[in-house]
C-alpha cells in the first residue's frame, strides 16, 4: 500500500493531483473487488483524475480494466476502499448496437435524455448532441442505416444525453476501421478540450497508436494502476517492451 502511494506521488509533478482527492475528477482510493468465484479483480486499485481531459488506461486482458468501470458506474460494489466523483458518470461499450435501442438517431437519443423543464428543448439538445459528434441533421436517420463509426459516435451522443461529465468508454474502437476509428477518438477528444464545458473521459484501449491523443495515459496489471504518464511517453515504453520480447 505504502509502496502505491509513492508511485503515485511520483507523477505529481506532471500530473497534479489532490491530496485528499476532493478536487479530482474522479477518485478511486485502495479499492478492491474478488469476483464471487475467487478472482481478485482489483487488488487495492487507487486512480485519480486530477481534471478534466481524455485520460486512456491500457493493460494486458484480465488486468480488471473493465471491472474497474463497473465498479466505477456502481454497477459492482467495492469490497473495500472507495470511489468518488461528483459526476454523473456514463458507459460506452465496445459494440454500439448492444447500447442502440431506438429506430432512428433522434428517437434514441430521447430515450436517454434527463427531462427538460421546456418541452421545446429536446429538439434542440437532441441537434446539439448530434453535432457535437459530427451527426449534424441526422436526427431521423434510421439506426440501421449508419456505419459503424457513425453508430459509436451517436452510442456516445446517447450516453451524454443523460448530462454525464465522466465517461468510460471500453474499448469503443475495437471494432472499428482505422478512419472510423479516428473519427470517433477526435470527437471525444474534441469533447474534452471544450473551453465552455470540458467532459473527462477514462478510455480503454489495446490500440497503442491511440495513446498519443492522450491528455495521460497509464497502465493496468494485475488489478492495480500506474502512476499517469503522457500517452506517447507510455506508448514508446510499451512498444520498446513489445518489440524487445
Ligand atoms: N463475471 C465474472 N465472474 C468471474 N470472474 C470475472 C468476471 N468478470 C471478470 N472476471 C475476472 O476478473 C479479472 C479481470 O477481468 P476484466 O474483465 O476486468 O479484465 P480486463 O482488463 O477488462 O480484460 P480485457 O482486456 O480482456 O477486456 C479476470 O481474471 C476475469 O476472468
Ligand atoms: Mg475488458
Amino acid at each position: 500500500m505504502k509502496k502505491l502511494r509513492r508511485q503515485v506521488a511520483a507523477s505529481d509533478r506532471d500530473f497534479p493531483l489532490s491530496p485528499d482527492g476532493s478536487a479530482a475528477e474522479l477518485n478511486v482510493e485502495s479499492v478492491s473487488y474478488r469476483w464471487p468465484n475467487g478472482t481478485l479483480a482489483l487488488d487495492q486499485c487507487c486512480l485519480q483524475i486530477p481534471h478534466p481531459g481524455l485520460w486512456m488506461l491500457v493493460g494486458s486482458n484480465g488486468s480488471g480494466k473493465s471491472t474497474l468501470f463497473r465498479l466505477i458506474t456502481g454497477l459492482l460494489e467495492p469490497q473495500s476502499g472507495s470511489i468518488r466523483t461528483n459526476h454523473r458518470v456514463a458507459l460506452v461499450f465496445q459494440n454500439p448496437d448492444h447500447q442502440l435501442l431506438l429506430p432512428s438517431c433522434g428517437s434514441d437519443l430521447l430515450l436517454g435524455m434527463t427531462p427538460q423543464a421546456d418541452p421545446h428543448a429536446p429538439g434542440h439538445r437532441i441537434e446539439k448532441l448530434l453535432g457535437d459528434l459530427g451527426l449534424s441533421g441526422m436526427a431521423s436517420r434510421p439506426i440501421h442505416t449508419l456505419s459503424g463509426g457513425q453508430k459509436q459516435r451517436l452510442a456516445i451522443a446517447g450516453a451524454l444525453a443523460s448530462e454525464a461529465g465522466l465517461l468510460l468508454l471500453d474499448e469503443p474502437t475495437a471494432l472499428l476501421d482505422p478512419s472510423s476509428q479516428r473519427n470517433v477518438l477526435e470527437s471525444v477528444q474534441k469533447l474534452c478540450r471544450s473551453t465552455e464545458q470540458p467532459l473527462t473521459a477514462l478510455w480503454i484501449t489495446h490500440r497503442l497508436e491511440e495513446l498519443d491523443l492522450a491528455d495521460g495515459a497509464a497502465c493496468m496489471r494485475d488489478g492495480r494502476i500506474d502512476p499517469w504518464m503522457t500517452g506517447s511517453k507510455l506508448r514508446d515504453h510499451l512498444q520498446c517492451g513489445r518489440s524487445g520480447s
